[in-house]
């Protein structure tokens, strides 16, 4: 027996009334980016394995366990985006978008790829809106993309949302502080995960992520960050957190916060639903202020954000479209010809209008309407009936024009 086909691991259809839901939150976040003056944008959904491995960072369990990677005919090694971030900064440089006024401000929406073990909220390939403002390291736009995400989590109905925020200051400030971390950690070695010792040289900054009981008690006591900023990184943070709080937007301090990409200097924040389960980061970002000069570019900061779309679909409440709905049904052989007339006039006042189109009786049409949720029926036999789907009450009009005047009206 042939193998049943279905979608691969960690994949997913987008059925019928999720989609719409997807549609109606791609058109909020259009809206709240676009008033602040971001502009969409779109990149390939492969790039070069190399953007990303420089992007992203060699260290990271993005790059080393979670990447799609195959190689063209050419055998060049290409990669699934996993993210959007390095790629939007390849783009600007190779745009010469340093040229345009800054900050450039973009924003992009469409499929990512990692390969992780799927679970309630985690997806091989998934959903993300990305927003970026590059060309300026003005600790507004920190606070403006914030407010920005926090608004399109409320807007889609996903909220409340816990908002942690941190800063990891500069490379400098973070090596000397790495350097104190691994030291502290290297003293209780034998209290570790071996994950972690395994990691310690390479990045002892994943041990705040543990979920190991002995390394989270070892993290209870380590020095934090945010004690060590840099005089210029605490003032950046200090106005960042300034907006926020005159925005009255609430947000916890959280210095254990780890974003897993390494990219990341000052500024770093996710947003965690109450309503879900373990995977619960709704989106997340930060500055990234070095990226674009590390993919060869001329040095310029940058700012941004990514939210998961499934993520924020589940926290959010499904909600009917509310659209009204016209059904005509056919009384008489031969009616088809006025109906599709009818419905055409109809759907250019902008009304949504199904015709029958399965050959059912007149009584399997009228279960039909009821089942599309129509508000109003038009049934065409040798005059045109108009019934109104929630009183019931039905009435004959004479001609076509009639039947339009009497649609706006039940839907009035
Ligand atoms: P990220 O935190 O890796 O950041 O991903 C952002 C959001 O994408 C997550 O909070 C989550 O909602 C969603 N997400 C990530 N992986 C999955 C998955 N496997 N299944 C379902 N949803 C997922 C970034 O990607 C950065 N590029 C954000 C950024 C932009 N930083 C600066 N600019």
């Amino acid at each position: 027996m042939s193998r049943k086909l279905q979608a691969p691991r960690g994949t997913l259809d987008v059925q019928p009334g999720d989609a719409r839901r997807r549609l109606r939150l791609q058109r909020i976040a259009a809206e709240v980016l676009g008033r602040a003056g971001y502009e969409p944008f779109e990149t390939p959904v492969f790039e070069d394995t190399e953007l990303f491995a420089r992007g992203v960072g060699e260290s990271t369990d993005i790059v080393q366990k979670e990447m799609f990677t195959f190689e063209d005919k050419a055998g060049r090694s290409l990669t699934l985006r996993p993210e959007a971030t390095a790629a939007i900064c390849r783009a600007y440089v190779e745009h010469g978008m340093h040229k345009l006024a800054q900050p450039v401000k973009l924003w992009t929406w469409g499929p990512f790829f990692r390969h992780e073990a799927p679970q309630a909220g985690r997806f091989r390939q998934f959903t993300q809106v990305d927003a970026e403002a590059l060309g300026s390291d003005d600790p507004s736009l920190d606070a403006e993309l914030i407010l920005l995400l926090a608004e399109l989590i409320e807007r889609a109905g996903a909220g409340p949302a816990r908002l942690r925020l941190a800063s990891l200051g500069t490379p400098e400030t973070r090596a000397a502080y790495v350097e104190e971390l691994g030291t502290y950690l290297r003293a209780r070695e034998g209290e570790l995960s071996g994950e972690v010792r395994e990691r310690l040289e390479q990045n002892p900054l994943r041990a705040f992520d543990a979920d190991h009981p002995g390394t989270q008690a070892v993290m209870r006591d380590a020095p934090r960050l945010l004690d060590r900023l840099a005089p210029e990184d605490a003032a950046h943070f200090a106005e960042v957190r300034a907006l926020l709080d005159q925005a009255g937007l609430a947000y916890e301090l959280d210095s254990t916060l780890v974003r897993g990409l390494d990219y990341y200097t000052r500024t770093v924040f996710e947003f965690e639903s109450e309503r879900l389960g373990a995977q619960a980061a709704l989106g997340g970002g930060g500055r990234y202020d070095l990226l674009v000069e590390e993919l060869g570019g001329p040095s310029t900061p940058g700012v941004g954000w990514a939210a998961g779309i499934e993520r924020i679909l589940l926290a959010s409440p499904d909600e009917p479209d509310g659209d009204a709905r016209v059904f005509i049904a056919l009384a008489k052989p031969g009616a088809m010809t006025a109906a599709f007339g009818l419905a055409r006039r109809l759907r250019g006042e902008g009304i949504r209008v199904e015709i029958e189109q399965a050959g059912r009786s007149l009584k399997g049409q009228l279960k039909q309407a009821d089942r599309i949720g129509a508000h109003t029926t038009l049934i065409l036999g040798d005059a045109i009936d108009v019934k109104d789907m929630r009183s019931g009450e039905q009435r004959q009009v004479a001609d076509p024009d009639e039947a339009v005047a009497a649609v706006r009206e039940t839907l009035r």
